[in-house]
């Protein structure tokens, strides 16, 4: 098979690798990809958001199955326009991505099915969503209903704060994503994420994970796209995990095929573990970044055919092997980020971290010049581990990250602990 891979992040570069491994891919495409992922496909220079352009790209080099990596396309409807050319594609069409693309869809979507999610009203004046505040009280919750690339949420501790986010929303500030508000009840619980790959009817558990938001160790300081994620997450239990098929996954899937719109790709449950259970927070019609790093590095089966058939409608009775051991991943970034930073420092020192025993490194940001590795974004590398515990999986991350000689980038130092403690505890239960 001909593949096209769409995006260009640490996601793109785990799924590459993955696909790579695939005794039915031919060739490997991806578009625009990074110096990273050209070790696993062909990069070509295409604008996504043209699909015209990916399109012809598809006829001229006989692509039979599109991947689709970021939001931004599956949103735009770049799966429907595909399909309509008759090309096979991967992830969900322009109103299935809803689920991401509106947060008050996906918040009216749980009201309606009885789908545990935060107390909730949507707003489109800044008036009446003042009034709402003012009435319920802080701590509460303010979220520009569209896409917002993790910058369109504010957990207000104050009511205060709560109307400036309203004011800087209405103002234009995340442009079209926050014409429209949802203003939510405040959860309070440890948050985790859960995977289900799903076919328009079917959904199979993929696994679940934990990021680290913050860009400072002690999960301090702003947020960002995440610096370091593991998987599993501890404490999604067994039955935690049906609880979430039961409750949240199935109920989502059944109300997008009644409403003529079934849900086809990876549905990413972003969860609250709250004393009354688990309560979706969001959804995200597509695979974390950089959750997707721990999780290819844990799957065991074929990527390409799970992808196929949740595409063709037949994951029933699909199955999908899983290495028991945990994952980890630290995200490398440019020294600055969140906020402004250098690109094209020099990075060194690749390879030999990349020999460190259970180790894998995936580009999120880099650009090859001059048989040199330069940094080309915020997030930059995603220094991935297996271990057969988390603290083997993050003791092998880290002694890869100073292999790396990279004085333009820093990393957290602690991606993990929330785990790592755990399983201590638990040790110290078993042998005292
Ligand atoms: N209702 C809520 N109660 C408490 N915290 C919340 C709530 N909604 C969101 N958050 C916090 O804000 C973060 C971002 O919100 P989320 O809905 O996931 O938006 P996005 O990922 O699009 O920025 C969450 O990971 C969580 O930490
Ligand atoms: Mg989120």
């Amino acid at each position: 098979m001909n593949i096209l891979l769409l995006g260009s992040g640490g996601r793109e570069h785990a799924l590459a690798w993955k696909i790579a491994a695939s005794p039915l891919a031919d060739k490997i495409y991806c578009a625009p990809g990074n110096s990273g992922i050209a070790q696993e496909a062909e990069c070509v220079a295409l604008d996504i958001a043209d699909h015209a352009a990916v399109i012809g790209f598809c006829k001229e080099k006989r692509i039979d199955f599109v991947v689709v990596g970021p939001e931004a396309p599956l949103c735009a409807g770049i799966v429907d326009d595909l399909e309509l050319a008759g090309i096979k594609a991967f992830g969900p069409s322009r109103v299935a991505a809803q689920l991401e693309g509106s947060k008050g869809f996906t918040k009216d979507l749980c009201r309606a099915n009885g789908i545990p999610t935060a107390a909730y009203e949507r707003f489109t004046a800044a008036g009446p969503a003042k009034d709402y505040i003012r009435a319920r009280g802080a701590p509460i919750v303010v979220k520009a209903d569209g896409l917002a690339a993790g910058k369109g949420v504010v957990v207000a501790a104050t009511v205060e704060e709560a109307l400036a986010a309203i004011d800087t929303m209405f103002d234009g500030a995340l442009g079209n994503a926050g014409t429209e508000v949802v203003i939510e009840e405040c959860l309070t619980g440890e948050e985790a994420s859960f995977f289900a790959l799903c076919d328009g009817a079917n959904a199979i558990p993929l696994a679940t994970a934990q990021d680290h938001k913050r860009v400072f160790d002690g999960d301090k300081g702003p947020n960002t796209g995440g610096m370091g994620a593991y998987s599993p997450a501890p404490v999604m239990t067994e039955a935690m995990n049906r609880r979430v098929m039961d409750e949240i996954i199935m109920p989502t899937l059944h109300a997008m095929a009644a409403m003529g719109a079934p849900y086809k790709g990876v549905l990413y449950a972003g969860l609250m573990l709250t004393a009354q259970g688990p309560k979706l927070i969001e959804y995200n019609a597509r695979f974390g970044d950089p959750e997707c790093q721990v999780l290819m590095l844990r799957l065991m089966s074929d990527l390409l055919p799970a992808l196929i058939a949740a595409r063709d409608g037949v994951l029933r009775n699909f199955d999908l092997r899983w290495y028991p051991e945990v994952a980890l991943t630290v995200v490398m970034a440019a020294n600055g980020y969140p906020g402004n930073y250098a690109r094209g420092s020099v990075i060194e020192g690749l390879t030999e971290a990349a020999n460190v025993e259970g180790v894998e490194i995936f580009h999120a940001g880099t650009k090859a010049e001059g048989g040199r590795i330069l940094a080309n974004g915020g997030r930059v590398l995603n220094v991935c581990a297996l271990g057969r515990t988390v603290a083997e999986a993050q003791a092998r991350a880290y002694a890869a990250v100073d292999r790396i000689r990279w004085p333009g980038g820093f990393c957290r130092r602690d991606i993990g602990w929330r785990a790592v403690e755990r399983e201590r505890e638990r040790n110290q239960r078993v042998s005292p």
